[in-house]
C-alpha cells in the first residue's frame, strides 16, 4: 500500500502542507526541532487515528488554533481512497472518501502502517503494558475484530473489579454473579491470547533472520507470556476459583490477559535484564522489520514503514544493510539529521525532502 499524497492542516508546527511520495524510499532531512517527526506522526494519526508520542489529541493542533486534519490518498490494490483524519475541541472524526465513519473499528485496520522510533527502545525495558501496547496497536490494525473483543474485554474486565470491591465492602458472599462476569471475561481473553499468540508465532518466523542479516550475530526470539495460555475455559475457570477469596480482598481482578507480557531473548538470555541498549534497540527494530512480512501474508500487501531517526546511532554498514533488507514493493520514509550517511545509490533513487521550520522543500 502507498501513500500518494498528503494534505496537512494546522497540525504541529505545520500550517498548511500538501506533498506527493515516491511509491518506494521517501527521505526527510533536517536539523533537531524542524518538523521531520511531525510529518511521519500525521502519517502514524492518518492510519491509527492516534499519536504515538502522546495520548492527547490538542496538542497535535498547532498552537492557537482550533482545529487539525490530516488527509491522505492511499493507493491499495490498484484503487485508490481518500482518508481523513480531523481533531477539534470537540473530539476526533474520521472520514473515508469524504463519508464520514462513525466507528474507529471501521477505520483502523484499513492503512497498516509500521512506525519505528528512538522511544520504541524502552518499550524492552519498561512494563508489560508498554509491551501488550505494541501487542494491541500492532494486532488491531491487521484485525479489525481485535479492538472490539479488547474494549469488550476492558468492559466485563471494570464490571469484575466493581463487583469484587461490592463484595468485599457488603461482605456478600454470594459468586453467583462473579462466575458469571468470570466466564464471560474467559471467553473475550481466550479470542485476545489466540490473537496474540498466533501474532507471536508469525513474528517468530522471520525475525531471528531478520536479526542476523543486519546484526549478523544472535537469535532473537520473542515469547508470549500469559496466564490463559494452553489452557482451556474449564481450566482458567478453576484456576479463577482459587484466587476468588484473594480477589475479594484487594478488589482486583488478578488474573488475565491484562497481565501478558512479552519477552525479547537474545541466544536464549532475556533482553530486558542481560542486553546491551544496543542490542534492545536491534531487537525492536527487527520485531518491526518483521511485522513488515507478516502483515504482507495475512493482508496481502505490505504496509507503509517509517523509520524515524533511525541511523543516529548505526553505522554505516548496519544502515546499508537495513536499507537492502527492505523490498522496493515497500514505501519507507527515513527522517535523518545525516543525509550524507545514506549511500549516494540510494539517495538518487528516492524522493528527498528538505524539513526547515515546518516547510517542506523537495529536492531534484
Ligand atoms: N501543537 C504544536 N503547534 C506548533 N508547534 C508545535 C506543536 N507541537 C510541537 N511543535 C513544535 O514542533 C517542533 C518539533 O518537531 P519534531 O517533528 O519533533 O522535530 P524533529 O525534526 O527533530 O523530528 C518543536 O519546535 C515544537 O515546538
Ligand atoms: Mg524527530
Amino acid at each position: 500500500m502507498k501513500l500518494k499524497e498528503i494534505t496537512i492542516n494546522n497540525f504541529r508546527n505545520y500550517d498548511k502542507l500538501n506533498l506527493k511520495f515516491a511509491p518506494g524510499l521517501n527521505i526527510i532531512y533536517g536539523k533537531n526541532g524542524v518538523g521531520k517527526t511531525n510529518l511521519v506522526e500525521a502519517i502514524y494519526l492518518l492510519s491509527l487515528t492516534k499519536s504515538f508520542r502522546i495520548n492527547n489529541d490538542k496538542i497535535l493542533i498547532n498552537y492557537g488554533k482550533v482545529q487539525a486534519s490530516v488527509e491522505g490518498d492511499i493507493e491499495k490494490n490498484n484503487d485508490t481512497s481518500t482518508y481523513k483524519v480531523i481533531l477539534s475541541n470537540e473530539g476526533k472524526k474520521v472520514e473515508i472518501n469524504h463519508n464520514k465513519v462513525d466507528k474507529i473499528s471501521d477505520y483502523v485496520s484499513k492503512i497498516n502502517v509500521i512506525l519505528f522510533n528512538p522511544m520504541d527502545i524502552n518499550i524492552i525495558t519498561s512494563s508489560p503494558s508498554e509491551r501488550r501496547n505494541l501487542l494491541n496497536i500492532e494486532i488491531s490494525q491487521i484485525y479489525k475484530e481485535y479492538l472490539i473483543i479488547l474494549s469488550n474485554y476492558n468492559k466485563i474486565l471494570k464490571q469484575r473489579n466493581f463487583y469484587l470491591r461490592q463484595l468485599y465492602i457488603n461482605g456478600n458472599s454470594s459468586v453467583e454473579y462473579l462466575e458469571i462476569l468470570t466466564t464471560k471475561l474467559i471467553e473475550y481473553g481466550l479470542r485476545i491470547n489466540q490473537y496474540r499468540q498466533s501474532f507471536v508465532d508469525k513474528i517468530n518466523k522471520y525475525i531471528s533472520k531478520i536479526y542476523q542479516d543486519i546484526f549478523v550475530v544472535g537469535d532473537l526470539k520473542v515469547k508470549y507470556v500469559s496466564s490463559y495460555n494452553k489452557k482451556n475455559a474449564q481450566e482458567i475457570l478453576a484456576v479463577y476459583k482459587k484466587y476468588y477469596s484473594k480477589e475479594m480482598a484487594c478488589g482486583k481482578t488478578l488474573l488475565g490477559v491484562h497481565h501478558d507480557d512479552l519477552v525479547f531473548t537474545l541466544d536464549n538470555h532475556p533482553l530486558k535484564e542481560c542486553g546491551s541498549e544496543g542490542q534492545r534497540k536491534n531487537a525492536i527494530l527487527s520485531f518491526k522489520l518483521a511485522e513488515l512480512v507478516v502483515i504482507k501474508e495475512i493482508k496481502e500487501n505490505y504496509p507503509i514503514l517509517i523509520l524515524d531517526d533511525l541511523f543516529s546511532e548505526l553505522d554505516k554498514e548496519k544502515i546499508n544493510n537495513i536499507l537492502s533488507l527492505l523490498n522496493n514493493e515497500v514505501q519507507t520514509f527515513i527522517t535523518t539529521t545525516e543525509i550524507n550517511r545514506i549511500n549516494k545509490k540510494i539517495l538518487k533513487s528516492s524522493k528527498v525532502f528538505h524539513c526547515v521550520d515546518g516547510k517542506m522543500e523537495e529536492e531534484v
